[in-house]
């Protein structure tokens, strides 16, 4: 059977920090510009805590409300007072935020090497989709699998045997490709092949002793060890 390789969206194929320069731009009339990168990071770091929060709660929402309320709480714990008009746009690009620059020659390389790759994410169906289509990655995918078809979030061990079960793979077979040492570590648990692309030089991964089997600095760096 062809290896599936499994990506990870957010922070893996598609850049969560490409709202940036809106935030940049917002802020500007309160003269904050600068704290427009540190709100980014609060902002995504509180999206992925409202999920497992929720995860563990067993109260399950669409991922876009957890980015949705992490928005108005970053709101209200940096004092950026955002209009209800610059959170609804703020929302909007998130929904069409860019892919890092080397995923699409990378994914097509993998592709022609006879890989079968899938997006596996937190997000909706819908909104991966429409997604991967404006950052024109869409047509390397054989699929789209969302964790709202188990309603539960990552690492939760169901969403990476729902995974398995939709692809009728092997674990032996199927590599998930992440960024978040989370995911990686999620996939290693439920028996996955798992590859950590540490996109920053500094980012360490968590000392559990489960670790990645293959570490690579972005997806030129995996298209060339897989392809
Ligand atoms: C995803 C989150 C974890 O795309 O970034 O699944």
């Amino acid at each position: 059977m062809a290896t599936i390789l499994a990506f990870d969206v957010y922070g893996t194929l598609i850049d969560t920090h490409g709202v940036v320069d809106e935030l940049a731009l917002r802020l500007a009339v309160q003269e904050r510009s600068d704290l427009a990168p540190e709100f980014s990071r609060r902002w995504r770091d509180k999206q992925l805590e409202y999920s497992f929060r929720r995860g563990l709660m067993g109260a399950y929402v669409d991922f876009a409300r957890c980015t949705r309320e992490a928005l108005e709480f970053t709101d209200r714990a940096l004092q950026t007072r955002f209009s209800e008009t610059d959170k609804e746009h703020l929302m909007g690009v998130y929904a069409r935020l860019p892919a890092f620059p080397e995923a699409a020659a990378a994914l097509e390389r993998l592709v022609a090497a006879g890989m079968s790759c899938v997006a596996f994410s937190n997000g909706g169906r819908e909104a991966v989709e429409g997604l991967l289509e404006q950052a024109g990655i869409r047509e390397c995918f054989d699929d789209v699998v969302s964790v709202d078809e188990v309603k539960r979030f990552k690492p939760d061990p169901a969403v990476y045997a729902h995974l398995r079960y939709r692809l009728e793979s092997e674990p032996g077979d199927t590599w998930l490709i992440s960024s978040n040492a989370f995911d990686v570590i999620g996939a290693r648990h439920a028996g996955l092949h798992a590859a950590w692309v540490r996109r920053s030089p500094d980012a360490p991964f968590d000392p559990w002793g489960i670790d990645p089997d293959l570490t690579v600095p972005d997806l030129d760096a995996l298209a060339e060890r897989l392809a």
